[in-house]
């Protein structure tokens, strides 16, 4: 009974907390560009009424399926091989693609799947990829068709002046014209002629190529420059009783003002305020509250576009004349956009005008081709060359660091600390180097973000200590030899081991291992063999002592980096959990106040998320639990397997094509409830998240006017009864006892 009950309490509190996506919500908070890549060959499908396009993803072929009448994407496939080419069948209801080991595959042209009963080898395989143009002539704004005998014009169809290449091509040479062709601003322009009339046309925007790096850009709200110029200069006074006239008068004015521009009419202030909420005041609001941005996407060609992150329309576009983009920056301070490419160079990019980026300069490093460049603050990079050189390179600045920095860097080999001297040298301090069977597989460092609370508090009103040392690292090692991970915690400034463990239930290298490091704890998943194959997380949660109440830091002094600094005290749990995990982050929010969701994008194409909580290290089976623990926020008993919660799925009924190279990145938002997710893939998808719920925000039946009408009509009561009071209290002073 009482397992019950509590079983009951925990499914309300998830069911509170894990506010999942409703009907109403789904495809309005979240959007997705479902990429097609580079049309490599299209097929058309007669009998669907389809387009077959055919690009690679990864080191497989996606097959996609395109209506001819609207270009809308009706479906997907992919194969695991690369197709080199491709054919349809004349019956219309198969096609065929030829591998690069020469091999013919049928698939049935209205599905896309093999189509295995299908006998190809008496078909004569004449490739369909490449359309006959002998009889066309393209000129800068027509394209026209030619009798094939006497080369006279039959067909002309007007097409773009930035037409670059035709992919698909097909007439019947004297009434009808399909023509599909690619243009230089990135689109693919369809048209189809009948008789001298257009009967279908359509553009799509697909993104160019495959993304290979990434960036946001915050759009800034000049009003709450205002108000923050305003408390940065309250809090210059001295005196308090200035500082209270300053706030006085400043919000004074600020109300005579809105009288002023209202023309000093009682209404009209009253219907002003009433519209703040409508939609016209909308896109400010989302400027105000931080979820205007812009996704900035950098492809293997060279193209660099940035989205809208509300709802993912294109913004901007951009040939940057780089073909091999190695990095993205966004600097908010300078208000700078930075693109890196593999052999050194870099152009900066002006946006004082988010919506019109302007070339500034382009230059590049010193020291030749890039192997990888990771950002150290707005201005200053670390830059490892191919030739094994680090460098850290200023920008702009005249390279100027204050005081000592530490620098860790990893590769797949092992660990390495540096740290950067007043004279910007990089010098090398401690290294941790793997043997040849190991590989390191994850890591993840502590972030700098601000920690709302310094305890866990307890069901009994004790307080366990979080271990914020802020220079920690976790990363995870795969020994190939003995078939064991390994989980190390450092201390990034000396290399110190502070925490070690491992597993050896037959660790499965070819599934994904990943890692995420919270305020104090961290979250790892890998895939194992034994004793059934199953996909496990685990958390490790670090505290300054496992006795609640006793603290071992000190409040006032700041840990001294270089001094032997206590180690954590560390609880651990292993989790299941149903679905195979591709890749994990952690919800990021303004405060962080909100608790933290672990999100996690799937092998199966979706993302979920859970409370931190739900993945508890100090969770124990229900009959070890005191009353006490019961009454902790969120406590659970201890299950194994963590269920999937079809509630927390925030891709809902969206299959996303996340590409091996995937990332999957969570943003901050003004409101503090708010997580911007994103997953930027082969697609791109972004959605928000509210791990604690909206509580910053009014419910839709916050009836605004309703209150006002009532503070009106309680003003007028008051005016009209003071009389009456008046008379009342004049009459009892005349009252003679
Ligand atoms: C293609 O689009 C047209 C117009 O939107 C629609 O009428 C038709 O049913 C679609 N065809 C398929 C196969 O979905």
């Amino acid at each position: 009974m009482r397992l019950m009950l509590l079983g009951l309490l925990s499914f309300w509190l998830r069911a509170f907390l894990v506010s999942g996506v409703f009907v109403e919500d789904a495809f309005e908070i979240d959007w997705q560009v479902e990429n097609l890549g580079h049309y490599e060959c299209v097929l058309e499908s007669v009998e669907q009424g389809a387009f077959i396009i055919l690009s690679s993803v990864d080191s497989g072929t996606l097959m996609s399926f395109v209506n001819e009448t609207d270009g809308k994407l009706m479906y997907r496939q992919s194969w695991n091989s690369k197709a080199s080419d491709a054919m349809m069948v004349p019956d219309g209801r198969h096609y065929l693609l030829k591998d690069y080991e020469g091999t013919v595959f049928a698939f049935d042209s209205s599905s896309g799947l093999p189509a295995s009963t299908y006998d190809a080898s008496d078909v004569d395989f004449v490739s369909s990829c490449r359309p006959d143009l002998t009889d066309v002539k393209v000129t800068s704004h027509s394209l026209q068709v030619l009798e094939p005998e006497t080369q006279l014009e039959v067909l002309r169809l007007n097409t773009s002046a930035t037409l670059d290449t035709i992919v698909f091509f097909n007439t019947d040479y004297s009434s009808t014209l399909k023509v599909l062709y690619s243009t230089t601003d990135g689109t693919y322009v369809f048209k189809s002629l009948k008789d001298q009339e257009v009967v279908n046309e359509w553009v799509r925007e697909d993104l160019t190529g495959e993304i290979v790096a990434h960036a946001f850009i915050n759009l800034v709200d000049d009003s709450l420059q205002t108000i923050s110029e305003e408390l940065a200069k309250e809090n210059a006074f001295q005196n308090v009783w200035e500082a209270y006239l300053f706030r006085v008068s400043t919000n004074w004015d600020r109300l005579a003002g809105t009288f002023r521009d209202s023309g000093y009419s009682i209404g009209r202030v009253l219907t002003r305020l009433l519209k703040i909420d409508s939609d016209a005041a909308s896109a400010d609001r989302d400027v105000f509250f931080g979820t205007a941005k812009l996704l900035v996407l950098a492809t293997d060609q060279g193209v660099i576009q940035a989205l809208d992150i509300q709802d993912g329309s294109k913004v901007w576009r951009f040939d940057c004349g780089f073909d091999d983009v190695l990095f993205l920056d966004y600097s908010q301070e300078t208000r700078e956009l930075r693109v890196f490419a593999r052999d050194g160079r870099y152009e900066l990019y002006d946006l004082s005008d988010a919506y019109k980026p302007e070339l500034k300069t382009q230059t590049s490093f010193n020291g030749g081709n890039i192997k990888s460049l990771s950002v150290l603050n707005s201005e200053e990079y670390l830059v490892e060359f191919e030739s094994g050189e680090k460098q850290v390179v200023a920008l702009e600045s005249d390279g100027q660091m204050a005081g000592k920095t530490f620098i860790t860097d990893h590769d797949r080999n092992g660990v390495y600390g540096h740290v950067v001297g007043e004279n910007a040298i990089l010098q090398d301090t401690w290294k941790i180097a793997l043997s040849d069977s190991e590989e390191l597989v994850a890591f993840a460092s502590r972030q700098n973000e601000p920690v709302a609370t310094l305890g866990q508090t307890l069901g009994d009103r004790s307080v366990l200590y979080k271990y914020l040392y802020p220079n920690l690292a976790a990363y995870i090692t795969l020994d190939a030899q003995k078939d064991t991970l390994y989980v190390n915690l450092i201390d990034t400034v000396t290399g110190e081991l502070l925490y070690t463990q491992f597993h050896e239930d037959k660790i499965d290298g070819g599934r994904p291992v990943s890692i995420v490091f919270g305020e104090y704890w961290f979250v790892y998943s890998y895939f194992s063999a034994e004793p059934i194959p199953e996909q496990k997380l685990v958390t490790v949660e670090l505290y300054e002592s496992l006795e609640a109440n006793k603290r071992v830091s000190s409040a006032t002094r700041k840990p001294e980096l270089l001094k032997k600094t206590h180690k954590p005290k560390v609880t651990s749990q292993a989790y299941l959990f149903p679905e195979v995990i591709r890749r994990l982050t952690v919800s990021k929010t303004k405060f962080g106040i909100t608790s933290k969701a672990i999100i996690m994008e799937l092998e199966n194409g979706q993302i979920t998320y859970m409370p931190k909580e739900v993945l508890g290290a100090r969770r124990v089976e229900e009959s070890k639990m005191t009353d006490d623990a019961k009454k902790e926020y969120m406590a659970m008993p201890y299950i194994s397997t963590i269920p999937l919660n079809d509630q927390s799925i925030i891709t809902h009924s969206r299959k996303l094509l996340t590409g091996r190279h995937s990332q999957l990145v969570s943003v901050a938002a003004n409101l503090e409830s708010t997580s911007i997710v994103c997953d930027i893939g082969h697609d791109v998808f972004c959605t928000k998240i509210y791990p604690s719920g909206q509580f910053d925000i009014m419910s839709p039946d916050f009836e605004k006017g309703k209150l006002l009408a009532t503070i009106v009509g309680l003003l007028i009561l008051c005016y009209f009864l003071r009389p009456s009071v008046e008379s009342a209290k004049l009459k009892k002073m005349w009252l003679v006892r």
